[in-house]
């Protein structure tokens, strides 16, 4: 039987609540944009298995000032809202295809039951943004980050980041205890800690009207783990655009959605501007600050 018995029938291209097929709208309609939308129309809009990678980034129900969007639902609703999202979100997933959540691990460690009957887990990946924790018993310093797949066998490639170096001096931080020949010319295959990846903070790279933007580079690594040029990203919760700017910079394919309208057009505005990034050597890489901070291992030379 199958593991993911509550899953069976969402993966049939029907909704496992109302058992209704869905209407369909062709994905090439959706594609090159984000729009004003709720983020499971759009998906019952969609054909069952249609995108290669799903990134969602869903509002964390903390009271946040959002433009339109009140933060703040009663646990059991998000969690019933958040079902919903996610088995949507399974149904439209391509076999072979990713699916990463990020969200306070609070609220993951209640979202993986519901995962776990609809898609493969792979990692939880543990984002060390390097904020300022503040806490009332442990200090929070990680957000989490779940990687599931829809089916065992899916698109994977191992990422490498620089070998993190001493600012003053210059030398790798890492020793190798005399086996330096060890150490990859490039850098080290990334683990599920992710430490190098800083937060947003500057003004100057936040649009003003968004409260919570993530980092480009940090949407870009899973993108170069988990697709091709040309694959189809989804990003259901687009905020202010950065896995917009991400998914062009990487040369896939963006649909993006929001129910807030000027969070949709800010999105928009910078979705037009970006443009694919490449190397010397004509792979798609992940730059911060001038600096390359992800490259796929077989696009390494
Ligand atoms: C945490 S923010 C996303 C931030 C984004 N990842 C970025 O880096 O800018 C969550 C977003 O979800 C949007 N939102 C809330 N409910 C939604 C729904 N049902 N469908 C689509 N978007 C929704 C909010 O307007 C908000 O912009």
């Amino acid at each position: 039987m199958d593991s993911h018995s509550n899953s069976s029938v969402v993966r049939n291209g029907l909704s496992s609540r109302t058992g209704q097929a869905r209407a369909t709208t062709s994905i090439s309609k959706l594609v090159g944009k984000a729009h004003k939308a709720d983020c499971v129309k759009i998906m019952q809009s969609m054909r069952a298995n249609s995108v290669q990678m799903i990134f969602a980034d869903p509002p964390f129900n903390l009271n946040k000032k959002y433009n339109s969007y009140k933060d703040k639902m009663k646990f059991t609703e998000y969690m019933e809202w958040t079902e919903q999202w996610l088995e949507e979100s399974a149904r439209v997933l391509k076999e072979g295809g990713s699916l990463f959540l990020y969200n306070t691990p609070k609220i993951l460690s209640h979202t993986t039951p519901i995962l776990n009957d609809l898609l493969e887990f792979r990692h939880w990946i543990a984002w060390n943004s390097n904020g300022q924790p503040l806490g009332k018993t442990l200090q929070p310093a990680h957000y989490g980050i779940l990687f599931y797949t829809k089916t065992r066998n899916s698109k994977y490639y191992d990422i490498r980041a620089p070998h993190p170096k001493c600012r003053a001096c210059e030398t790798y931080l890492k020793d190798y205890g005399g086996k330096e020949h060890l150490r990859h010319s490039f850098g080290y295959q990334i683990s599920d800690v992710w430490n190098d990846i800083h937060r947003v903070r500057h003004n100057n790279r936040r649009i003003d009207n968004h409260p919570c933007q993530l980092p480009v580079h940090l949407i870009e690594r899973m993108i170069l783990m988990t697709t091709d040029e040309n694959d189809i990203v989804l990003d259901l919760f687009c905020g202010g655009g950065s896995a917009a700017i991400a998914a062009k910079q990487m040369g896939r394919r963006y649909i993006g959605c929001d129910i807030d309208k000027e969070y949709v057009n800010a999105t928009n505005s910078r979705y037009r501007k970006a443009q694919g990034v490449k190397d010397m050597m004509g792979a798609y890489v992940s730059m911060h600050l001038g600096q390359v901070a992800s490259i796929r291992d077989v696009d390494v030379v």
